[in-house]
């Protein structure tokens, strides 16, 4: 389980979040919904120790994450897939997931599941990651996440931007890895897609944690969503 407990943090000293708390289980999908400069993203870069928290902490398991150093985050198990993907733009397909499967030192049979995920990246395994299509390196993105056989694993509007069938394919690995036991934290905009996908819905506005529901309560009254998010 992944768990946020009050945790405050932002750049310098603008704090953006204000006491969030948040849990994910094992094979849940926990949907993050909020207006643009909610802190969505901030909250993935905090969970991630990429800034500094102002208080609150972080706990994978039991365990406090937020007390590591941000190379040892993920090295602890959680996989994060950034807003704008974050990849090696110079770097290969393969070289891009060999740096994934290296930060936890996960065993080679750890490539091959991937792949066998992610066919169309092993047709592009040579290529530099900068001469991929957008869904591809959403993909790439994904599947270097994937090769750290995470717990847990935030994904930043995985699917913004990507036509249908690469949304399709993305959502499909995402129900894979929750079938799989991993707790997913995941940002997403359309309602329509997170009341395809989510467990839960948590809202965010203005860095401060709003209401938790069951997706199927969002699906009866979809005036929840249009209170946060304004549409
Ligand atoms: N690097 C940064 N330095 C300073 N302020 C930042 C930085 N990144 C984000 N912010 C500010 O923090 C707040 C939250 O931003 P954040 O990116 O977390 O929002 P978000 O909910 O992910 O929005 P979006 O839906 O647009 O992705 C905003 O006011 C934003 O301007
Ligand atoms: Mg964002």
């Amino acid at each position: 389980m992944l768990k946020l407990d009050r945790i405050s943090a932002g750049y310098g000293a603008a704090q953006v979040l204000r006491d969030v708390s948040l849990s994910v289980s094992a094979g849940e999908i926990l949907c993050l919904m909020g207006r643009n400069g909610a802190g969505k993203t901030t909250a993935m870069r905090a969970i991630m120790g990429l800034i500094p928290l102002m208080g609150g902490r972080v706990l994978l398991d039991g365990a406090e994450v937020s007390a590591l150093p941000a190379h040892k985050v993920a090295r602890a198990g959680i996989g994060y897939v950034p807003q704008g993907r974050g990849l090696f733009a110079g770097l290969t397909v393969a070289q891009n997931l060999e740096i994934g499967m290296r930060t936890r030192a996960s065993p080679p049979d750890v490539l091959e599941e991937v792949l066998a995920l992610f066919p169309r990246l092993r047709e592009r395994y040579r290529q530099q990651a900068q001469t991929l299509s957008g869904g591809e390196q959403q993909m790439l993105a994904t599947a270097r996440a994937l090769c750290l056989r995470p717990k847990a694993l935030l994904l930043d509007e995985p699917t913004e931007g990507l036509q249908p069938s690469m949304v399709a394919a993305i959502r499909d690995v995402t129900l894979a890895m929750r079938a799989k036991g991993v707790a997913i934290l995941l940002v997403e905009q359309r309602l329509d897609a997170v009341l395809q996908i989510a467990d839960r819905v948590a809202f965010i506005e203005n860095g401060r944690g709003g209401d938790v529901v069951p997706v199927e309560a969002l699906a009866r009254d979809r005036s929840i969503a249009a209170r946060y998010l304004g549409v």
